[in-house]
């Protein structure tokens, strides 16, 4: 039996910071209003020259060196994202090339913030099928150039970064024969595309667009669908809620995580949070909060990992791996 398993995390913020005060210089809101409705304190925003390809680069380097790996084993690179550095080609592309590598496949997908979790459960099928071998996947995103800097309601929501980790398969039974991915389930509902979208694109503006949203619905729709793919991740494996270590979440917003672990029965200690310090870096969420919670030493090998992300489309999902 081949089994995925998570060998290497990583990932890079840029370095500037902006404050809710800093906000609050830009559209008419408080850090009061930003922090009561979204668990929000500071978001980190890309340098003008700073690119997608960079974040994604930085992050997947530190993937690589924690996995202890050399870098030509890589055979597949997928890059989650909704703001690639150019319409084509992918920047997975841009990443391969500044990685070295030139054998494989590299590409980018886009699920919006759900896009990790995708991306994961590609790299995933890929390793299970004898596709690849070892999979480098990739969160990133410099959201900010997609915001309405004029629109209070979406603006002070998103932040920018990069997270990776790095996936090998691994054979055979054993003392670790439950180490891995598990299960993962992908979902989506094109219905709801007008709920939370932009305004724009090469096919009918030629230019890019803003962030627009209809932030209740998006909220409504949340809690129910994450539940939802939790609950068929846990049925799917034959383990409950208690069973799980850690909850690790797409960081949109501290009401929706609170309300998502309340209702699968998650106690608060086990959700790692990463929205107060780096607001929602839609793909890039997940990848960076699993590795905040794996470098300070509270997600350890062995223990049981739930990942989940709801975004744009809708798309959402839930994965379950032992780390
Ligand atoms: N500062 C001050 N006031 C604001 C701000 C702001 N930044 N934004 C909105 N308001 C005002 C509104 O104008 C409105 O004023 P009005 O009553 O005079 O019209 C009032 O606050 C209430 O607005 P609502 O939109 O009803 O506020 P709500 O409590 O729903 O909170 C929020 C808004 C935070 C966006 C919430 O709906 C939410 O969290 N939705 C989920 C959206 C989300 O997380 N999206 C991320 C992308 S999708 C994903 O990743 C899952």
């Amino acid at each position: 039996v081949t089994r995925t398993v998570v060998v290497g995390v990583g990932s890079y913020l840029p370095a500037r910071i902006m404050t809710n005060e800093d906000i609050s210089k830009v559209v008419d809101t408080t850090d009061e209003w930003i922090v009561e409705r979204t668990g929000i304190h500071q978001r980190h925003i890309a340098a003008d020259d700073e690119m997608t390809s960079h974040l994604a680069i930085a992050a997947a380097r530190k993937a690589i060196e924690h996995a202890g790996i050399d870098t030509q084993e890589i055979d597949t690179i997928i890059l989650a994202t909704t703001t690639p550095d150019q319409t084509f080609p992918a920047t997975a592309a841009t990443v391969q090339a500044e990685l070295g590598l030139h054998h494989g496949a590299a590409f980018d997908i886009q699920a919006v913030c759900s896009g990790f979790v995708y991306a994961l459960t590609i790299a995933d099928t890929f390793i299970k099928t004898g596709q690849s071998k070892t999979a480098l996947v990739i969160g990133a995103e410099t959201f900010s150039r997609l915001l309405d800097w004029t629109d209070r309601t979406t603006c002070v929501l998103f932040g920018d970064g990069a997270g990776a980790v790095v996936v090998k398969g691994m054979e055979g039974e054993g003392n670790n024969s439950d180490q891995g991915i598990l299960t993962a389930h992908l979902h989506s509902d094109g219905r709801y595309r007008d709920k939370l979208y932009v305004d724009g694109g090469p096919s009918s503006t030629q230019s890019t667009g803003h962030v627009r949203m209809e932030g209740r619905e998006v909220f409504r729709h949340a809690v129910v669908n994450i539940a939802e793919a939790i609950n068929e991740s846990l049925e799917a494996t034959g383990l409950s809620a208690d069973d799980i270590d850690w909850f690790v979440p797409h960081q949109a917003n501290k009401r929706i995580l609170d309300g998502t672990a309340k209702r699968i029965g998650l106690p608060p200690e086990k959700v790692v949070l990463t929205v107060a310090d780096q607001g929602n870096t839609s793909a890039a969420s997940v990848p960076l909060a699993l590795d905040a919670a794996v470098k300070d030493g509270r997600i350890k090998r062995g223990q049981l990992v739930l990942l989940e992300a709801m975004g744009g489309g809708f798309t959402w999902g839930s994965l379950l791996f032992r780390f």
